[in-house]
């Protein structure tokens, strides 16, 4: 069996877990007849007939709350911690890490049953303010390490990880967003999950933004876009999750479903991670979930607080339960909607009610030299931990631009290659050599491009020579 199916496989065990955990709990749950069904009487129970969840954020002061926490117990089957597992929180000063609330929230769910959305990993808002100052190298490396310090942590203690969070721009230019991290190369999105993939291979790892809920915005499409290409390459995504938080500003969408059916039909599984919407208006809440529920691959919905109170925006009233923990008219469709629910058992292929996009997916800028070859250079930086690296390599051009390169190295005695992107390699441990693959063989004079790899053992030494075409 191969590495990747392996790894997939795991994950589908993962997650049949995680719905079992669900079910489980279901079974725990009051339940009454409704007609010869058996309709569930809580959220949680409800989803996890369909082998779904439905969670809120929680942040970790509000579990001394008893109201709050009588309200959470009863009604929700997953949990997103709301701040406590951003980079601020976890890693204040770099190489000092801080999961104290964190773990206070996991070990709650876990003692309920819930399972745990990590929720992020890598993220331009919410950085420390030593992140905050770094750039370049320094912080991609910076970036690595958190990831897999944290999502080393965590393994096997949380399902599904945001492991980047809104990294495109709003409007209609379907670009990323400008940050410190997407100043440190382009790649940086598929780096990001190819570490966090190396230090919890059985996670499922999410894309997650907002705005990227109506089919037809440029934002939603550059996503599909980015996504369909991680696909393409074996990046390893599993998810994509919607924030959905539906104001004035940005609604819930007539062409929802078409959009949750599209992302599936990438292959995969989507999330609805973040659902609030202004005033809490029963059929928008209706619809959301009536839309999840027709996606086999749509596996669950978060609402981003329990009570209107909790809420970021408390002003608007936008969640499911008043002030006072009494339920909203939004609550009630929510929950008829959950138990009219079909369960997921077709294969995940729903089609999408309306053509995706054929733009091909984008492929990395390639500048043809004039000439060549001009010789080249490499550099190797190293993310280590105990047992393993991730090494970056970049290669240089010389004079004359570069028509195709290899790249050799020698790994230190016990290290060994497990896997490899942007190039091509023969060879895992001693002498091993990487080449270009088709769309970065070409480099200008003087300009650049990455391909990394993953091993195990200490890759520190490693000395590469670049020799061009
Ligand atoms: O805990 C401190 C408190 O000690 C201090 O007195 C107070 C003063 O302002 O701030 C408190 O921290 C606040 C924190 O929430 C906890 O309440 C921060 O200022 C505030 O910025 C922070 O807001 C969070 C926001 O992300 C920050 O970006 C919200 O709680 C949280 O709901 C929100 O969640 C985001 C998702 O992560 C990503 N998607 C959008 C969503 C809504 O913005």
């Amino acid at each position: 069996m191969t590495q990747q199916l392996r790894r997939k496989r795991t994950r589908i065990a993962a997650t049949w877990s995680v719905v079992a955990a669900g079910l489980a709990a279901a079974a725990a749950m009051t339940m009454v007849m409704a007609g010869t069904a058996t309709a569930a009487t809580t959220l949680g129970a409800s989803a996890a007939q369909t082998g779904r969840f439905f969670g809120t954020a929680v942040p970790a002061n509000k579990l001394s709350d008893s109201a709050y926490v009588t309200i959470l117990n009863r009604e929700f089957n997953q949990v997103t911690p709301e701040n406590e597992m951003k980079i601020d929180a976890t890693e204040p000063n770099q190489n000092q890490f801080s999961y104290g609330n964190a773990d206070r929230i996991v070990q709650h769910a876990r003692s309920q049953g819930m399972s745990v959305r990590g929720h992020t990993l890598a993220w331009h808002s919410q950085q420390p303010p030593w992140m905050q100052s770094l750039s370049g190298t320094a912080l991609r490396n910076a970036m690595n390490n958190h990831i897999t310090q944290v999502a080393t942590h965590f393994r096997g203690q949380v399902f599904a990880w945001d492991v980047v969070n809104e990294a495109f721009a709003d409007g209609g230019s379907g670009a990323r967003r400008d940050s410190n991290l997407q100043r440190t190369g382009n790649d940086w999105i598929e780096v990001a999950f190819r570490t966090a993939d190396a230090a919890d291979p059985n996670a499922l790892l999410c894309y997650n933004d907002y705005n990227i809920d109506n089919w037809t915005d440029a934002k939603t499409q550059a996503v599909y876009r980015m996504v369909q290409d991680f696909k393409q390459r074996g990046v390893p995504i599993d998810c994509v999750g919607l924030q959905s938080h539906f104001t004035g500003g940005s609604n819930y969408p007539s062409n929802y479903r078409t959009t949750l059916s599209s992302f599936a039909a990438l292959g995969v599984d989507v999330h609805i991670t973040e659902l609030d919407i202004r005033n809490a208006p029963a059929d928008a809440y209706r619809n959301t979930v009536r839309d999840c529920m027709a996606v086999a691959r749509c596996k669950g919905i978060t609402v981003w607080g329990v009570r209107d109170s909790d809420s970021w925006r408390s002003g608007e009233a936008p969640l499911l339960f008043n002030g006072s923990g009494q339920k909203k008219p939004a609550y009630d469709a929510v929950l008829a909607e959950l138990n009219n629910g079909v369960p997921p058992t077709t294969p995940p292929t729903t089609a999408p009610t309306s053509r995706p996009p054929t733009t091909p997916p984008t492929t990395p800028p390639t500048t043809p030299p004039t000439q060549g070859p001009g010789g080249c250079t490499a550099t190797v930086s190293l993310n280590s931990w105990q047992g393993g690296f991730v090494a970056t390599v970049r290669v240089t051009a010389g004079s004359s631009g570069t028509n195709g390169w290899s790249v050799s190295m020698t790994l230190p005695s016990g290290a060994a290659v497990t896997n490899a992107w942007s190039a091509n390699r023969s060879g895992n441990s001693g002498p091993v050599t990487f080449t270009n693959v088709s769309y970065n063989g070409r480099i200008a004079a003087g300009q650049t491009t990455e391909f990394g790899f993953q091993g195990t053992g200490v890759g520190t030494g490693m000395t590469p020579t670049c020799s061009a075409s």
